[in-house]
């Protein structure tokens, strides 16, 4: 059960589909369930765990950097190269990024660096397998050089590179899932995660003994997905997105539910 003294942590790096805004209502939702271990299988930038901030933890992600860096994080990390917001430096950090090998420390403190300086804090590759998102000019950034207070938190979290169907979960789980959104009228999947994913993922988290939150876009099919699986589904209003279009209209998010009554 989370510590209702302790005060949530700021994720130390940006990521996109970040649920810092979904937090309050997934505190109140959990409010009551007894559970041993929160697993995220779609931990993304944290946000969620350093809010709830667990006694312990099941978090993973199928970004390699992304789980190198809470690895290294969780070891005792610091920052040892010189972080500056300059354009020449992005490139050449940039370039020394994409020669390091995981796992890894300094991949980390590159990452770090990239993610806090780099476009929208974009995680982005080329066909080669190389990071290649452009400077990010941000007026000013307040790097970090010390992770101590996440490590400290992160002794008792397991960190899991891989799909979410390797983990191994339990009834004294509780699993809240965070997927890439399902975009229903595009021609590509967000992030890969195609359709065949989000069907794959639902049935999974069916599958599962302890009690179970997830959130997704609110397409109609994900509606229907969800409550032909049973899940208790619910939706609420998520931050304004500005679309390409310019459209500024609110996205409608999706929280589905099972297994949430045990006290
Ligand atoms: C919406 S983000 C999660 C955001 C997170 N809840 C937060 O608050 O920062 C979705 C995450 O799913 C990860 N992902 C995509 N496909 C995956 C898969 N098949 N298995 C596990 N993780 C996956 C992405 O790398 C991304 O970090």
């Amino acid at each position: 059960m989370p510590d209702p003294a302790i005060a949530p942590l700021k994720p130390p790096l940006k990521w996109a589909g970040g649920k810092r805004w979904l937090a309050p209502k997934l505190q109140e939702l959990v409010q009551g369930i007894t559970y041993d271990r929160l697993v995220e299988p779609f931990c993304g930038g944290l946000a969620v765990t350093l809010s709830l901030q667990p006694k312990r933890a099941l978090l993973n992600d199928i970004n390699p950097h992304l789980i190198n860096f809470y690895q290294q994080v969780k070891a005792g990390l610091e920052i040892t190269i010189p972080l500056e917001n300059d354009s020449d430096l992005y490139y050449q950090y940039r370039q020394a990024f994409n020669q390091t090998e995981l796992p890894s420390a300094l991949s980390a403190q590159y990452f770090y660096y990239l993610n806090r300086t780099g476009f929208n804090g974009l995680c982005r590759f080329n066909s080669k397998g190389e990071f290649n998102v452009p400077f990010g000019r941000y007026k000013t950034i307040h790097y970090r050089y010390d992770f101590s207070d996440y490590s400290q938190l992160f002794q008792d979290y397991q960190f899991y590179l891989g799909d979410f169907d390797q983990l191994v979960v339990g009834k004294q789980d509780l699993i809240y899932a965070d997927p890439p959104y399902d975009v229903e009228f595009r021609q590509y999947a967000k992030e890969g995660f195609t359709w065949d994913d989000q069907v794959r993922l639902a049935q999974w988290l069916a599958s599962a003994t302890g009690p179970v939150i997830t959130s997704n876009q609110a397409t109609p099919r994900v509606l229907e997905l969800y409550q032909a699986l049973g899940f208790q589904v619910m939706t609420c209003l998520a931050p304004r997105r500005i679309a390409c279009n310019g459209d500024r209209s609110p996205a409608l998010e999706m929280i589905a539910m099972k297994g949430m009554s045990q006290a």
